[in-house]
């Protein structure tokens, strides 16, 4: 008998067991167990025990599958749970994280990304536990390049995969701009005078006081800028922040702004991964190549930090820049490509919304759902 921990895959879709067995086909990590008969018919305690992750399909419009989704998830005892489903209100989708799903997948889907979404579960359910965050920080190589957007989207995206009040911080550090509350159509209150010149003031209860929360659960830490002041704050008061921050949540998130300060480092070598986001340009991949080189060099990072170019064009114009280009460029540096998609940003932006509301499984969300997936497995593979 294979020592291999299991996928059971709860699903009366053959196409899809196939399709998720073709994905496994020659992996030597998982097993698949199939319950062809779908969440209606029962399923035997000893294949349950016999899984490690449950991926689930639920017909959302079916009382009879929730009731059984349910009753599995009492069922569930460690075992992390992805649910697959083709359509559902927001207000199911929320029931199902409350309920203890972990993650969901849109139909249809591919078998690679229901081995990707129980993989990444694995992981995190086999991480040790740990009371410091995980910090993710974006930095931008040059201005307008889509740093923000995309840090929003990271959190969304660590946010789906592990759905809780504490779960995820989007802390931004542009101060000059309130870009991320603006975004999200959120007031930000973070208020630097009141925590002290050294941050000396800041305990987990001000912090909770000065947090706002997106009604997706996201919680968004953001002064509010004033216009025409350039902010400069004392080392202290940010890192004294991002510890704070750190201790209270499983995963910060930071948006960077483009000028180096003096605490720019400090943050840096505090963050488990940083992300240096640039667009499609040949100064643009040059710039990013030079911060990502230079700071590799200079800061002992936990990892190297590495380049997403953002806005990114497959059908390459007229002498314009090839994949090809961006690889040789970014060598060994390229974390991945995000695509170009204005209209889906300008209407995720002036509803105040994150761009999985407006449009589910959308370009930008997969790419950066795989851009944090890859970045996971490299760590996980040096560690
Ligand atoms: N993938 C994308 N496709 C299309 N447009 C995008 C994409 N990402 C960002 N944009 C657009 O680019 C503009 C700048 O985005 P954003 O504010 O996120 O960049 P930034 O690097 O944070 O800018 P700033 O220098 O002002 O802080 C926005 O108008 C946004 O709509
Ligand atoms: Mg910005």
């Amino acid at each position: 008998m294979s020592s291999r921990p299991a996928i059971l895959l709860i699903s009366a879709d053959g196409a899809l067991a196939d399709a998720l067995g073709e994905a496994m086909r020659g992996d030597a990590d998982f097993a698949l167990l199939h319950h062809a008969g779908g969440l209606e018919a029962s399923l035997a305690a000893s294949t349950l025990a016999r899984a490690a992750v449950v991926a689930v399909e639920v017909d959302a419009a079916r009382r009879d599958h929730l009731f059984a989704l349910q009753s599995l998830m009492m069922q569930c005892v460690g075992q992390p749970v992805v649910v697959l489903v083709e359509a559902c209100s927001d207000a199911v989708q929320r029931w199902f994280f409350q309920i203890g799903v972990r993650d969901l997948l849109r139909k249809p889907v591919a078998g690679a990304d229901v081995l990707g979404a129980c993989r990444r579960l694995l992981a995190g359910a086999l991480d040790p536990p740990s009371d410091y965050a995980e910090v993710t920080s974006f930095i931008p190589a040059a201005g307008g390049v889509g740093n923000t957007t995309l840090a929003i989207e990271a959190a969304m995206q660590i946010l789906g995969a592990r759905p809780n009040a504490n779960s995820v911080a989007l802390v931004d550090l542009d101060l000059h701009s309130d870009a991320c509350a603006d975004f999200l159509d959120l007031e930000p209150r973070l208020d630097f005078t009141e925590i002290g010149e050294n941050g000396e003031r800041l305990d987990q209860q001000l912090l909770e006081a000065m947090t706002t929360r997106h009604a997706s659960g996201l919680a968004l830490v953001a002064a509010p800028s004033v216009a025409g002041q350039l902010r400069e704050l004392q080392s202290a008061a940010i890192l004294r922040l991002l510890d704070v921050v750190a201790g209270h949540f499983q995963n910060v998130v930071i948006d960077m702004p483009r000028m180096w300060h003096p605490w720019t480092d400090g943050i840096l070598i505090g963050s488990d991964r940083t992300f240096i986001v640039t667009d499609m340009t040949v100064p643009g991949l040059r710039f990013a190549r030079r911060i990502a080189d230079q700071v590799n060099a200079r800061l002992g990072l936990k990892t190297s930090a590495r380049v997403i170019v953002n806005r990114y064009e497959r059908r390459f114009l007229g002498a314009g820049l090839r994949r090809g280009d961006v690889a040789s460029a970014l060598d060994g540096i390229f974390a991945g490509e995000i695509a170009n998609n204005y209209q889906l940003v300008r209407e995720a932006i002036d509803q105040g919304v994150p761009l999985g509301t407006v449009k589910p499984g959308n370009n930008i969300s997969t790419g950066m759902k795989r851009i944090l997936f890859e970045c996971a497995q490299d760590e996980r593979r040096a560690s």
